[in-house]
């Protein structure tokens, strides 16, 4: 078996500009579209055209190169407050996921240790900067996926939630990354694939990944999960995450903190799986994540039909926050991660 067997790439470099798939064509059609503009890229982020936590890091760092590579001052402190401002309208596009300002500030700061620089040199050092969280992250999210497999049981039937695959991420996936590693092992029996309402990441992108790497999978409502779990058809849980606070509280796709509670209620292990990128350690506790809510037609409508009274009032985060106690371990690139988190995440990140 190859090291992946995604045959897709989610987010590519190709000279001078950046290639996603367009996750909003998907499963119909493969489509890639080329972005060349930071005015393209936050709007290929705000409308979901490229998702998940990591993903929109690692787009939001070409997006800043993009936005930057023009500039023609000479001064130091006007190349980097506009860098700032690139910087900070990206981050406007999706508030949740921290990756994307995380790659965002590690961009700006990465400027600033370069200050003495050329522009020339420092246009070059931010795309390198790119590239290397890019990079990075297809090594973590297979770091994820090895550390995590060794937790699966033999003939295990794994739910999921999302979509935390390679559209997710530079390749492999986080939470799916555990999956694709315990399958390799010869481990995974059955996938639960929650639908994922209102967007169906799940039912779109999580399928079509799972079939592309021929591993075994039923894709039910997000509603069945707790029947499922009833009749003892789940061994285990494991999700993505947007947004872990210092304390192990998680933010992720709306529907994950259901999960949880139902997988303490059945005796079940409720595992988190994120890059490093992810852990914020600059916030105590999930209560203080700034939650995202989308547009009324999302729930509204359903694949274009109105399938609501026009007008009807609606409430659309897009995200929970699962609290820590709820949480068996988060799964990272650097080992399984148990409560006390707080502590925990101190010796490994700090
Ligand atoms: O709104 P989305 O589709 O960007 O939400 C994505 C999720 O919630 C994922 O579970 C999360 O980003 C983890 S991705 C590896």
């Amino acid at each position: 078996m190859t090291d992946s067997d995604t045959s897709f790439q989610s987010i590519s470099w190709n000279d001078g500009h950046l290639r996603i798939i367009d996750q909003t064509f998907l499963p119909k059609r493969e489509v890639y579209s080329d972005l060349t503009t930071v005015g393209q890229v936050w709007d290929a982020i705000k409308k979901l055209r490229v998702r998940g936590a990591p993903a929109i890091g690692i787009a939001g760092a070409y997006g800043l190169y993009l936005g930057i590579k023009d500039f023609s001052m000479k001064s130091f402190d006007m190349f980097y407050s506009e860098s700032q401002r690139i910087g900070e309208y990206l981050n406007s596009s999706r508030p949740t996921a921290v990756n994307l300002s995380w790659a965002i500030n590690r961009i700006l700061k990465t400027i600033y240790a370069h200050k003495d620089s050329s522009i020339d040199e420092l246009k070059e050092i931010v795309l390198n900067t790119a590239i290397t969280i890019h990079e990075e992250d297809r090594r973590l999210c297979k770091e994820i996926g090895l550390n995590g497999a060794e937790l699966i049981p033999k003939n295990a039937r794994i739910l999921t939630h999302c979509n935390t695959g390679g559209l997710a991420t530079g390749e492999f996936g986080t939470a799916f990354s555990i999956i694709l590693h315990a399958h390799q092992a010869g481990k995974v029996d059955m996938v639960w694939v929650d639908e994922t309402r209102p967007l169906l990441q799940g039912a779109r992108l999580t399928t079509w990944e799972l079939q592309k790497s021929g591993i075994p999978h039923t894709l039910n409502i997000d509603s069945a999960a707790a029947f499922l779990m009833q009749q003892g058809k789940v061994d285990l849980i494991v999700t993505g995450a947007d947004r872990i606070t210092k304390n192990g509280d998680t933010a992720n796709k709306i529907g994950t903190y259901m999960l949880a509670v139902l997988a303490k209620a059945h005796d079940i292990p409720f595992y988190v799986a994120a890059p490093y990128s992810t852990i914020d350690m600059e916030l105590g506790s999930g209560d203080l994540i700034e939650i995202e809510e989308r547009d009324d037609d999302e729930v509204t409508a359903f694949a274009g039909k109105q399938t609501a009274p026009k007008k009807t009032h609606v409430y659309n985060p897009a995200f929970d926050v699962t609290p820590n106690h709820l949480i068996t371990a988060i799964i990272t690139e650097k080992g399984v991660i148990k409560p006390n988190y707080n502590e925990n995440f101190e010796k490994l990140f700090s």
